[in-house]
């Protein structure tokens, strides 16, 4: 039997444009996100991309003044914010003005302290159960790995090119569009009550979270623009930091790695061509 290959060709093109139409967004069906995340240009994209301080810096200012009255960030220790360009002194200062419960004493009591730069960064709840209860049943979701968890699928023909232009940073610009896509929800659309529209959220039309940030709420002492947008990218990549903090190790390691590989593999073709070159006639 003869392999008919435009046939095989026509199907495999075929199968691939339906997945395409099935992609994350389509338009009509009830697929979430509404909207594809926007696309912003980060510090820290690409195989050379590295950390802007200066916006991290500002990120954890937002997370601590605003986000942090509902959102823990578990895994991450005061210290770890040396990381960002805070110095020692300036870690101590921000742990002093929290207080940790530690124990037992020595009569078996668990007591409270002033946290010091080894503790992790406590959260504004004890449990979930009393986040539910303080939030309208919805659980604010712990920071800590956030930024890598959500990450809303790009469809295809995105995610093949996504392999070659190194994009990693769903987590991000998702989180980015999701802080400033609040609207008033279109004519005609119900959503239930206690839940704010945003067709950015991954999970439905709204979410129990109103939008936590405006223009002017946070002071910046380093003459970045104090708005929504602002805020908003410098959060979101202080919750990339806190979900990869090597990142920007891995990716310089990553380009030395490639230069080293490509240096290795003309030395090794010289050599090759060395052994050989008395058994050339
Ligand atoms: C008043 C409490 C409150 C504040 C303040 C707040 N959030 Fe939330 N947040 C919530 C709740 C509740 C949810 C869960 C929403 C849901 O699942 O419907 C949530 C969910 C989220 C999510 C997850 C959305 C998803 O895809 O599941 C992100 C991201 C987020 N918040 C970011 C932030 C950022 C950044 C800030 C600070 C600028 C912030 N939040 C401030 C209550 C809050």
């Amino acid at each position: 039997m003869k392999l008919q290959f435009p046939r095989i060709a026509g199907l495999a093109l075929a199968a691939l444009l339906t997945m395409g139409t099935g992609s994350a967004f389509a338009a009509g069906a009830e697929h979430y996100p509404i909207k594809e995340p926007k696309h912003v240009d980060w510090s820290f994209s690409g195989p050379m991309g590295t950390w802007d301080l200066g916006q991290l810096q500002r990120g954890y200012k937002v997370y601590a003044e605003v986000c942090a009255a509902c959102h823990s960030i578990d895994l991450v220790a005061f210290r770890n914010l040396g990381e960002l360009g805070f110095s020692e002194a300036q870690v101590k200062a921000i742990a002093a003005e929290f207080e940790v419960e530690d124990g037992p004493n020595s009569d078996g009591e668990m007591f409270d302290r002033t946290a010091v730069p080894a503790d992790k960064i406590p959260g504004p709840y004890a449990n979930s159960q009393e986040a539910a209860v303080a939030n309208n049943g919805a659980v604010p979701p712990d920071f800590s790995l956030l930024a890598k968890a959500r990450a809303p699928e790009r469809g295809f023909p995105n995610f093949v090119f996504d392999i070659f232009t190194m994009y990693a940073e769903n987590g991000p610009d998702y989180i980015y569009s999701l802080l400033t896509g609040y609207e008033e929800a279109p004519e005609g659309r119900e959503i239930p009550e206690g839940t704010h529209y945003n067709p950015y959220f991954i999970a439905g039309p709204a979410l129990a979270m109103a939008s936590p940030l405006s223009d002017g709420i946070v002071s910046y002492d380093d003459g970045s623009p104090e708005t929504l947008d602002q805020y908003s990218k410098d959060v979101s990549a202080f919750m990339m930091w806190a979900a990869e903090p090597s990142l920007d190790e891995r990716k310089s390691l990553g380009f030395r790695v490639m230069i080293f590989l490509l240096i290795f593999s003309v030395l090794l073709y010289l050599t090759k061509k060395k052994v050989f070159q008395s058994l050339k006639k």
